[in-house]
């Protein structure tokens, strides 16, 4: 089966009432845990790439990788998505290795760094909708300002700063007329990375969950019942993956992720795009040390590897169980870009 169109794939999301992973890749590994758990469960499935991934994967490596995985699995639909594009340069550079997806990150100005106008969001995702439509490619958009900072990309808001960046769903809506988007990035209080929150029981002094404005979403829903929202930071940061980094010679300081219960509650409401990196990266971690401490003699990459491979497909079984699209890739019948174009049209 071809990479098909993202936009497909959260249309029947929507149709059925379910949220969709989208899971970040940089190696083979990955892309293999991802599309074993998608087959295992029967799961239609994104895998993004960020422009950190590309760069470290040299583009062409990660294009035919998930080529493959296509290839291998010819039952379960598959996007291929560029994670925050900083430009319409970089999303057609996308777009001409393969992508069915990009997403045109104009909440953040091009060096991924410093919040955007809002007239000047409107402008580049409008331009990045005018190329990649004609194209049968789908386009994400991201309104408001998530929190955190992670290898250099992010306004490493505070959380304090993330409340005045978070989306507004009347501009929301004037948002999506304008630019003709696909799914629209909302930023609700989640951020990057494994430390989310910041918060701590006052009483207890243990961490809590970062505080969701989680209505906004309801309100999005409300106002634009058709338009497929997209969570970023959705990691949960499960601590029993923090604990074996620890127990293992890590040192990461105590934390707290996305709760699935309100991942579910925004699926309940409009959110068909949940994306999902660092749990994936926790599990890794913490399978590669595991091995390190408990065999030191292995020098064989096999042999921390697969262990990580296994890690990580356990976390993407979990997820696209609790987001629902388990059981869902036979629903219906794959479009190619060429079937996307006529649509666009
Ligand atoms: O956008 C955040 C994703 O977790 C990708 O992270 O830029 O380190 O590849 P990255
Ligand atoms: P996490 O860091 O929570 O996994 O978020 C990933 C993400 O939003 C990628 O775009
Ligand atoms: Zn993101």
């Amino acid at each position: 089966m071809p990479l098909v169109p993202m936009r497909q794939i959260l249309d029947e999301a929507a149709k059925g009432g379910y949220g969709v992973g989208a899971f970040n890749v940089n190696n083979m590994e990955q892309i293999q845990a991802i599309m074993q758990a998608a087959n295992d469960t029967n799961s239609p499935v994104i895998i993004q790439a960020s422009r950190g991934a590309l760069k470290y994967s040299k583009m062409i490596y990660l294009k035919k990788l998930m080529e493959a995985a296509a290839e291998e699995f010819p039952h379960i639909p598959v996007a291929m998505h560029l994670d925050h594009g900083n430009s319409l340069a970089t999303c057609k550079e996308a777009i001409a290795l393969g992508f069915t997806s990009v997403m045109m990150d104009g909440s953040l100005g091009e060096d991924g760094k410093t919040p955007n106008s809002y007239d000047d969001n409107v402008k580049v995702t409008l331009a990045v909708v005018e190329y990649a439509h004609p194209l049968g490619v789908t386009v994400e958009g991201e309104l408001g300002c998530l929190g955190g900072i992670e290898d250099g990309h992010g306004a490493g808001l505070s959380n304090a700063q993330v409340q005045d960046h978070l989306t507004n769903p009347a501009q929301a809506e004037d948002f999506v007329a304008k630019t003709g988007l696909d799914a629209l990035a909302v930023a609700i209080g989640t951020s990057h990375g494994a430390y989310k929150s910041g918060r701590k029981d006052p009483v207890t002094g243990e961490m809590l969950p970062p505080a969701l404005a989680m209505e906004r979403i309801h309100e999005i829903h409300k106002r634009m019942p058709n338009c497929h929202m997209v969570m970023h930071g959705s990691s949960s940061v499960p601590k029993e993956l923090v604990d074996i980094i620890n127990q293992y010679g890590g040192n990461m300081p105590d934390t707290f992720g996305i709760p699935i219960e309100q991942i579910q509650d925004g699926i309940k409401h409009g959110v068909r795009k949940v994306n999902v990196d660092t749990d994936s990266r926790l599990a890794i971690t913490g399978a590669i040390r595991k091995v390190f401490a408990e065999k030191p003699e292995k020098f064989d990459p096999r042999d921390y590897l697969k262990p990580a491979r296994e890690a990580a497909y356990e976390v993407y079984v979990k997820r696209m169980k609790a987001f629902g699209q388990a059981g869902h890739a036979g629903d219906y019948k794959p479009i190619t870009l060429e079937d996307a174009k006529a649509l666009y049209r």
